[in-house]
């Protein structure tokens, strides 16, 4: 089976946040069982530095797509090769007036949408396309997959180029439906859209086009990132206006559950903490905990609790809600690190918070993968209180570390933390704290009962040693998009390209 796994992001050459792990890492599993996967990658700078090309170019058709595959200069072409770290076979899409640039991937410098956002990534579908309908003449893909808005065009282009001729499989996975992809209708022309598609059954979302909506509109199958993540965006509270199409589609909708890459991600082996622990010998949990608070600037309290958060600071991870419960959580003896970078005005606002609890609360503003692991191995509870959340992997990496994870019960949390309620903790199902209201009250109780655990350490540890146990295997849901892709025909008749 030949896939090409289509996506813009991939550890650790660029990450901006939980997709990079995944292509890294569903990619690989699906190789180990067998797959032949090749990522498709735009050339930005970071993926062009660990990239090493092996064949000889390849051209774009020139017919139809977008009409900066005319008009750029020079103009754009794939590279076939692989990944310098991980021997993982890719396809580059060479143009660097286009994805050399200061600044991230989608945002520039000053944390705006770069204004060729729709000509940027609807190029990388035309690529896809392409690399479909035989543009390499040495491998063809069985199964498109392509991954959130910035690939959302390829089932549709790949539909267009293949006319009535045969063509592989499309599948469609959303990582979080609030990022769509959204631009003006006159844009549809210079992407080689006809007029025809801007409707309610074409790409056309609220007035705009919608790369997402043209993901979920051309694709044969659609997948989202947990069983309950699935079946809350088919809900007009969490569908973010597309639930009408979900609905729609919901026969070819399923949720299959990311994983953890328990290499990266393993307290026993971590080589970014300072020692190495397990669930059955913890004492370097001790010294985590201690280096962390040292780094930080913490007091040195091994009795106090220490929660930790590592997230974007964005609406949707609920930090907000952080500061009104701070001054508690630090009243009763707890202490908190978060490790985060987004959002200037939750940015300001937790800032302001920890700022009144000097050496019990800190904030570390950026991204810093070493400081995330450090975090995981030294806080005691790991903060999740999301708004909504497709999966979320930041709480299956707590769970590895012994960090229990404190969330919002939506999406993948939900799936993922089982409540350490009485009946949970006799049933020994217990791994978490899950709070439903989401408020500052329903947090602030989430924290109170992390409190009242912490304070019976027969029963902590029990629940600490159970979570550290739980496994989120790639493979299994590698095993899951498998089955899926070996279930596929491609449908002629989805959609109206
Ligand atoms: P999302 O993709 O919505 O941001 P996930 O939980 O799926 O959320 O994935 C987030 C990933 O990014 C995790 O690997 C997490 O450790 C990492 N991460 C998030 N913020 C930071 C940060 N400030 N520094 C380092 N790593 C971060
Ligand atoms: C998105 C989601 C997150 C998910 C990640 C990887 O960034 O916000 O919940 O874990 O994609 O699928």
């Amino acid at each position: 089976m030949n896939v090409l796994y289509v996506c813009t992001e991939v550890y650790p050459l660029l990450k901006t946040g939980g997709l990079a792990d995944v292509s890294a890492a569903l990619s690989a599993a699906l190789r180990d069982l067998g797959c032949d996967v090749r990522l498709l990658l735009p050339g930005f700078a970071p993926i062009a530095a660990g990239f090493v090309a092996e064949g000889p170019r390849l051209k774009l058709s020139a017919t139809g797509g977008p009409e900066i595959v005319r008009t750029l200069k020079p103009a754009p072409t794939l590279l076939p090769g692989r990944l310098s770290m991980t021997g993982q076979p890719a396809y580059l899409l060479d143009a660097p007036a286009l994805y050399h640039r200061d600044g991230g991937p989608y945002l520039d410098a000053q944390g705006n949408d770069w204004p060729d956002n729709a000509q940027r990534f609807a190029l990388l579908a035309w690529a896809a396309a392409g690399l479909g309908c035989g543009g390499d003449p040495s491998w063809r893909p069985d199964v498109v997959h392509a991954h959130d808005w910035h690939a959302g065009l390829a089932p549709l282009y790949l539909q267009q180029l293949a006319g009535s001729g045969p063509r592989p499989a499309t599948v469609f996975t959303v990582h979080n439906l609030a990022y769509q992809g959204l631009f003006g209708p006159d844009t549809m022309a210079p992407l080689g859209l006809a007029p025809s598609l801007f409707r309610f059954d074409g790409v056309e979302s609220h007035g705009h086009v919608s790369f997402m909506k043209a993901g979920l509109q051309f694709a044969d199958a659609i997948t989202t990132v947990s069983p309950r993540y699935a079946r809350e965006i088919m809900t007009p509270e969490q569908g973010c206006g597309l639930d009408g199409v979900l609905r729609y589609r919901a026969d070819q909708l399923t949720g299959i559950l990311n994983g953890v890459d328990y290499a990266v991600w393993n307290p026993a082996s971590d080589p970014l903490t300072p020692a190495a622990y397990d669930h059955d010998r913890l004492a370097g949990k001790a010294l985590a905990k201690r280096d962390l608070q040292r780094l930080l600037g913490l007091a040195e309290r091994p009795d106090a609790l220490l929660f930790g958060a590592v997230t974007r600071l964005s609406e949707q991870k609920g930090l907000h809600l952080l500061p009104a419960v701070l001054d508690e959580l630090v009243a009763t003896g707890g202490q908190l690190v978060v490790l985060g970078s987004g959002d200037a005005g939750i940015e300001a606002a937790v800032a302001a918070a920890v700022a009144r609890h000097p050496g019990q609360a800190v904030l570390r503003r950026g991204y810093d993968e070493a400081l995330a692991h450090r975090i995981f191995a030294g806080a005691d509870v790991v903060l999740v209180p999301s708004r909504f959340e497709p999966c979320g992997l930041t709480q299956l990496y707590a769970l590895r570390y012994g960090a229990l994870p404190l969330v919002h019960g939506v999406g993948g949390l939900a799936d993922t933390v089982i409540d350490a309620s009485a009946q949970a903790l006799a049933a020994q199902t217990a791994c978490g704290f899950v709070f439903h209201d989401f408020s500052p009250d329903g947090l602030r109780g989430a924290i109170r009962r992390a409190f009242d655990l912490y304070r019976r350490p027969v029963d902590w540890a029990a629940v600490q040693t159970h979570a550290m146990r739980l496994r989120f295997n790639w493979r299994d849901a590698a095993q899951a998009y498998l089955g899926l892709y070996r279930r596929l025909r491609p449908l002629p008749g989805t959609g109206r390209a």
